[in-house]
């Protein structure tokens, strides 16, 4: 089992707000840890600080073991490093497959000069990502509606697009914030069998999820925390069951 992601004593304040409080976690390839807590714990923000939204005050955090931790968002994702967001961050009026094409970080690099000079480079590029994105489209179950506009499918297609936008580049580590939430139906199995298959491929996952079944029926491992802190690690239907942690998850 091999670590992907190595995070060492990362510290992070906002003012009075402890958000990352000497944390250190690693994330192994073909693993899905589970990282639960309550509302404010800093979940977010620790995908925050790994992808490189705002920097850590200390601490350090490597990539197939080397430093990402002063890298820009754009250069961690050319690494491999991959997230969702809580809130979908989607193209609307988009078709399925443009979503999944759009976006900078698809295009590292790419220079205006390039556009106009290197067309056969740029078209070239652009059917590559294409190629990538129906590949993708077909993994994560999506095919049949890559032409449909994102605002006209159901919020669990919504979210799957998220992770298959997630997916664009060759990633390494996936992180994903919430991935359930509002979603119903049958779109659980589906989301369950997609975050398996890439683990399955090879790539660290990091699921936070307050479905606590779709996390224990999901992870390898549970991580638990409160307060910026890991608290616990283990199989999450030991952290679910520890009333210590359950006080902490139901008591604020
Ligand atoms: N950019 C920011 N500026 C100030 N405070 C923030 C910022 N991001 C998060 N926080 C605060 O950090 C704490 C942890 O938030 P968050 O990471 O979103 O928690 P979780 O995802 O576990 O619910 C909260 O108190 C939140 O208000
Ligand atoms: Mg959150």
């Amino acid at each position: 089992m091999s670590a992907v992601l190595e995070i060492r004593g990362l510290d992070k304040r906002f003012g009075g707000i402890v958000v990352a409080d000497a944390i250190d976690l690693t994330l192994s390839a073909g693993r899905v840890v589970g990282l639960i807590g309550p509302n404010g714990a800093g979940k977010t923000s620790l995908f925050n600080l790994v992808s490189g939204i705002f920097p850590a005050d200390a601490g350090t955090i490597t990539l197939d073991g080397e430093r990402i931790d002063r890298l820009k968002t754009h250069r961690r994702a050319a690494r491999g490093l991959s997230r969702t967001w809580q809130n979908l961050r989607l193209f609307p009026s988009l078709s399925v497959l443009d979503n999944l094409m759009v976006g900078p970080r698809h295009y590292p690099g790419e220079k205006l000069w390039r556009l106009a000079f290197d067309r056969g480079g740029v078209r070239r590029r652009e059917a590559e990502t294409r190629r990538r994105a129906l590949d993708v489209l077909e993994r994560t179950g999506l095919a049949a509606v890559a032409k449909t506009r994102a605002a006209d499918l159901t919020f669990g297609q919504q979210k799957l697009v998220g992770v298959a936008r997630a997916l664009m580049n060759e990633s390494r580590c996936l992180l994903l914030d919430e991935p359930m939430a509002g979603v119903e139906g049958h779109a659980y199995e589906t989301m369950q069998r997609v975050v398996r298959d890439v683990a399955a491929s090879g790539v660290a996952v990091c699921v936070v999820e307050h479905n606590v079944a779709f996390i224990r029926d999901l992870c390898d491992e549970g991580v638990f925390m409160f307060a910026g802190k890991v608290l616990a690690r283990g199989p999450v239907a030991d952290l679910i069951a520890d009333p210590r942690l359950t006080e902490l998850y139901f008591g604020t």
